[in-house]
């Protein structure tokens, strides 16, 4: 029999091949146990209806690529073996053929028809009548505008809150860049683009806390462009944005009267509005609630008087980029008392 000359391997290489090949599935593994798989912001750990589907497609996808890996891994531990006969030369064409164009065609092709089915369910419009949220993206925070289909409009900002088991549609644009609307728990991403309206319906199926974040790199301050969103009881929410339709509460304490005075006569009121106030900016966030919010800056620090404090005196520094300028020249009293009041606003 007629021996191919194949470069020998000797048992040495051949055991650190096996070994790397091993410590690779090891440590793939384990990287993907220890990112994310659950979490407020873990598209795995699904908490929408369509979460559940996009997280259904990414498991069959995994198992898919581990059984295509492990027969790869197979095949080239079988090629190692050293010298070959020519009939295994033959089959080696065939492999490739098979392996290399006819089985990946396949496998990719029914991953696309399989892919393409999930889109008209992912893309669908919420049913007639059902609550339309308006976010645009700002760099770099959320302006969210609540449009119930009766009751009037609800401004707020950098939070999302949303009825259990409703489908709810979200209309999304940008003022400047291009961001993309994510909340991964929840639903794949829609970007937001200059001067058009893009659409997305989510329907939350569990009630939670989650995270939303920019997908898309808009500038600087991308990676800290983020928000809360609260999943709740129908009832809980009605009532929740019952209050956000409120005016802002007068502030009692003597610390935050004094921060709204600081407020309204150091220029705030030019970027902000509190209604119920004589602030009406529409540059920056809406702040008539602020203190009810899960976090300050667009998701990034927590919503406490010291935090508020260090970001108005410091917004440069907590978020490179961002356009609110700074208040450092305050002095450090008056910082705390609008620090204060703004905490105050719930
Ligand atoms: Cu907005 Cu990235």
């Amino acid at each position: 029999m007629r021996r191919i000359l194949l470069p020998p391997f000797d048992r040495e290489s051949l055991l650190g091949m096996l070994q790397g090949i091993a410590g690779a599935t090891i440590a793939s593994l384990g990287l993907s146990a220890l990112l994310g798989c659950e979490g407020p912001q873990s598209a795995l750990d699904p908490a929408g209806r369509a979460a559940e589907q996009i997280a259904r497609l990414f498991w069959k996808m995994a198992v898919g690529t581990v059984l295509v890996w492990l027969a790869m891994a197979g095949l080239t531990v079988y090629a190692m073996r050293g010298a070959r006969t020519a009939k295994e030369g033959r089959l080696a064409k065939l492999l490739i053929i098979g392996g290399g164009a006819i089985v990946p065609t396949a496998i990719l092709t029914a991953l696309l028809v399989y892919g393409l089915a999930m889109m008209p369910n992912l893309l669908a419009r919420a049913p007639e009548g059902s609550l339309k949220i308006d976010v645009t993206g700002e760099q770099w925070w959320w302006r969210v505008r609540y449009r119930p289909p009766n009751g009037t409009d609800v401004v707020l900002a950098n939070e999302i809150r949303l009825p259990l088991g409703e489908m709810v549609e979200f209309q999304l644009e940008s003022s400047d860049v291009i961001h993309s609307f994510w909340i991964p728990a929840l639903g794949g991403k829609m970007d937001m683009i200059p001067g058009r309206t893009t659409r997305l319906a989510l329907e939350p199926t569990r009630p939670g806390v989650f995270r939303g974040v920019c997908a898309e790199y808009c500038g600087t301050a991308h990676a800290l462009m983020a928000f809360s969103v609260v999943v709740m009881p129908k009832e809980e929410f009605d009532r929740w944005l019952d209050a956000q339709r409120s005016t802002a509460p007068e502030p009692t304490e003597a610390v935050a009267i004094q921060g709204r005075e600081a407020f309204l006569t150091h220029g705030c009121s030019a970027c902000h509005a509190i209604r119920g106030t004589s602030a009406d900016g529409v540059i920056g966030p809406d702040l008539t609630h602020v203190g009810s919010r899960m976090s300050i800056g667009a998701g990034i620090l927590a919503n406490e008087p010291e935090a508020i404090r260090r970001w108005i005196e410091s917004t440069n520094k907590v978020k490179p980029g961002v356009q609110m300028p700074h208040f450092g020249m305050l002095p450090p009293e008056e910082l705390r008392a609008i620090a204060a009041y703004l905490k105050s606003l719930e």
